[in-house]
């Protein structure tokens, strides 16, 4: 069997908690089939030239880690530049975010090509290739220049815009052109590849196009969706485990006669935070049975706080939390708890149990596992209600969760409102579709769907 070797910038680090999904996911991937996990070491150094970081080896079990510092320009110009001010915001259509800036691209290239230089000889000729996100894009690229032949795959953990917002970016289509090297592209959704194709189509001069196979650049590739799951049984086990079984009890005796709306997010943009609190406070004022009863609960975990952007949002943020909570707290009661720390991952699931409602309502997301967690960490007798953006990647598989338009305050006030009031058949009906779609949809399942893919691909 062949070996699976999967390229992330951002890999499993045992000092800190996950942030984000795409950790998670590999690290479920990897632990099933074994294999070279490579991505950056989360180090910044100081000295080091540019494009000559160290590689480290080091064995987890089945899994080989090979990562690789970053010297204070890489991290600069690659990623906090080119990959989290121009690609990131771009993908999530916030044009008005990004920030063009001519020196980034050269960084962005420079680390590519690091990866390809440190990945190159620790290749075995049958190994299967997989890499990961917007910040390798042209990674199979440079493995192609330097002579790599092995099958090489690709997933877009972030949406893809449409070819107008896609054309922004400056470099655009050499980005694109770089997809065609790999063998096979995965993206989140239909729309993704809606997308791809219409970008390919009137940008690209595509020759033709197939069902999934695309041909344009004098190459062809095949797109496909593979929505990413989570691990069902995994997270159904931490569920049960003690850690949430007595984060639930705590919050569940603490706020014995109120109901929890929860939402679990990194401090991002995309997530739409400030749409959330102002909804939140539409709730209070359209629905005043809630004050004294409904506390929304916001964990906003850090993330990128060398980008501008992040800091404007803070501190928006928290403008927006301190005024709700001034404006209608009572002496014993505080509308809304903000958090902005990681929470533990073995106490999110209970977290999710003891809510009645989870939000999960960004105004654009690839997929959001955090939606599939909720779902998963509910009570089948008692389940709380999911409020889902219309917006995010899960919402084509999810659609029992109750859709809403983050821009729309009133309706979202509207939906947590039915959400707190939903009668009981209902909810356990809603509750057990969804959790049939993502059993069936799993991480395993989308792992063994993205491979075999890419073993058949170009036979
Ligand atoms: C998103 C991206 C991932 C990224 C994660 C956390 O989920 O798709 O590639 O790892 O955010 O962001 P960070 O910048 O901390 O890696």
């Amino acid at each position: 069997m062949s070996r699976l070797v999967v390229v992330s910038n951002r890999l499993a680090d045992p000092r800190k908690p996950a942030a984000g999904g795409l950790v998670v996911a590999l690290g479920e991937v990897l632990n099933q089939t074994g294999g070279l996990w490579m991505g950056w070491s989360g180090n910044v150094l100081e000295g080091g030239a540019p494009g000559e970081g160290e590689l480290h080896l080091r064995q987890a079990g089945a899994v080989t880690l090979a990562t690789i510092d970053l010297c204070r320009e890489d991290h600069h110009s690659y990623y906090h530049g080119y990959s989290n001010s121009v690609l990131w915001p771009v993908f999530h259509y916030r044009l008005d975010l990004a920030d063009f800036n001519a020196h980034y691209i050269a960084g962005y290239r420079r680390v590519n090509q690091m990866f390809a230089r440190k990945l190159l000889p620790l290749l075995r000729a049958d190994d299967i290739i997989w890499i990961h996100d917007y910040h390798l894009i042209p990674l199979a690229a440079e493995l192609r220049a330097l002579g790599c032949r092995q099958r090489i795959g690709f997933f877009l953990h972030v949406p893809v815009p449409p070819p107008l917002i896609m054309a922004a970016i400056p470099q655009h289509e050499w980005l694109m052109r770089s997809l065609f090297a790999y063998d096979l592209v995965g993206l989140q959704s239909e729309a993704d590849v809606v997308h791809f194709k219409h970008y390919v189509h009137t940008e690209g001069r595509a020759e033709k196009l197939g069902d999934q196979h695309v041909r344009a650049f004098g190459a062809t590739v095949l797109v496909q969706a593979f929505p990413i799951g989570i691990d069902v049984d995994e997270f159904s086990r931490l569920t049960r485990a003690s850690d949430a079984v007595e984060t639930c009890a705590r919050l569940r005796a603490e706020y014995s006669r109120r109901r929890l709306l929860l939402g679990i997010d990194r401090l991002d943009y995309s997530k739409g935070l400030p749409q959330r609190v102002r909804a939140f406070r539409e709730l209070l004022e359209r629905y005043p049975e809630n004050c004294a009863s409904a506390t929304l609960v916001m964990i906003a975990a850090p993330t990128r706080d060398n980008v501008h952007a992040y800091t404007d949002l803070r501190q928006e943020l928290e403008g927006l939390c301190g005024a709700v909570n001034g404006d209608y707290g009572e002496l014993d009661w505080m509308p809304l708890r903000y958090i902005h720390r990681m929470v533990a991952r073995k106490r999110v699931p209970g977290l999710c149990r003891a809510a009645a409602v989870g939000l999960v309502t960004p105004l654009r997301d690839g997929m959001n596992l955090v939606a599939k967690e909720y779902v998963v960490a509910q009570d089948p007798q008692d389940p709380g209600v999911l409020v889902l953006s219309r917006f995010a990647g899960a919402a084509e598989q999810l659609d029992e969760a109750l859709l809403v338009n983050p821009y729309d305050t009133q309706a979202m006030a509207d939906s947590m409102q039915r959400a707190l009031q939903m009668p009981l058949v209902e909810r356990q009906e809603r509750h057990s579709k969804l959790m049939e779609r993502i059993r069936t949809h799993d991480v395993h399942w989308w792992r063994r769907s993205f491979l075999s893919a890419l073993q058949a691909a170009n036979d």
